[in-house]
């Protein structure tokens, strides 16, 4: 306890924090779609997978502990950024452009705009708030229907397109992540910085396109209800 809190009094042991926490969230994010991407095997795949995470009994640990490291990683974000401004005050002065601000900011502007869509997206998927009677479906196997509450969510076009237009928030701060990530841990040297930068686009066109490809294949009619 005393050496976390040693940590987190230096700038290098919250930036470490920050890194740490956005390991666990990319990984979090990456496992999240592969999970998802079983939508495409079929109705029973999904149910299954979501009825293994509904029933483990890790769940609420898991869930509590990704909390914590959420508000870590926001928290310890937030401090850092402010330091990082107060120690290179040039670069933010008067006369800057507002798309160059705009940028400069765009770490703190998405991860605003990730943090409302989790929590209206954890409200309305994983509660049914709104769902109505999806919400009470089950399968043939007696598991929760989540295929058909995200199929029937995502027939919504309004709803897809902000699914949508929230992943590119989300781009832009995984791009982010995950190139600080690799920075703080000491991966970017210059011999490795053209690899580094190739792999932080590559995990983000990855995992970004894995998670619009859902709502657009419902949009599409690719994916239709059962
Ligand atoms: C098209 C994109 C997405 C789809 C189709 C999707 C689908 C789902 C579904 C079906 C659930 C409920 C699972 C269940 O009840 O067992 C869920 C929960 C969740 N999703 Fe997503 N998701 C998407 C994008 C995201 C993104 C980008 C994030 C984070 C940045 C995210 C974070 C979460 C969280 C935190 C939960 C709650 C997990 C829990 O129950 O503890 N999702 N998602």
């Amino acid at each position: 306890m005393n050496r976390l809190r040693y940590l987190l009094g230096t700038t290098i042991g919250r930036k470490l924090v920050v890194a740490l926490t956005g390991i666990v969230l990319i990984l979090f994010v990456v496992g999240h779609i592969s999970g998802n991407l079983t939508i495409y095997i079929g109705q029973s795949a999904l149910n299954s997978y979501a009825h293994f995470l509904q029933t483990s009994p890790m769940l609420w640990v898991m869930r509590l502990a990704m909390l914590a490291i959420v508000v870590l990683h926001i928290a310890l974000g937030f401090t850092s950024m402010r330091e990082n401004h107060l120690a290179r005050p040039e670069t933010c002065h008067a006369g800057q452009s507002w798309y160059l601000r705009l940028y400069q900011q765009r770490m703190i502007i998405s991860g605003l705009v990730l943090l409302a869509f989790i929590a209206c997206h954890v409200a309305h998927l994983t509660l049914g708030v709104g769902l109505g009677e999806v919400s009470r479906l089950k399968d043939t196997s007696g598991h929760v229907d989540v295929y058909s509450r995200v199929v029937s969510t995502f027939q919504n076009a309004w709803i897809a397109w902000a699914y949508i237009a929230a992943m590119l928030f989300l781009a832009i701060h995984l791009k982010h992540t995950v190139r600080a990530v690799f920075q703080t841990l000491g991966f970017f040297r210059e011999n490795y910085f053209e690899f580094f930068e190739f792999l932080s686009w590559m995990v983000t066109l990855v995992v970004v396109a894995g998670f619009i490809s859902i709502p657009l294949s419902v949009q599409l009619g690719w994916l239709t209800l059962p």
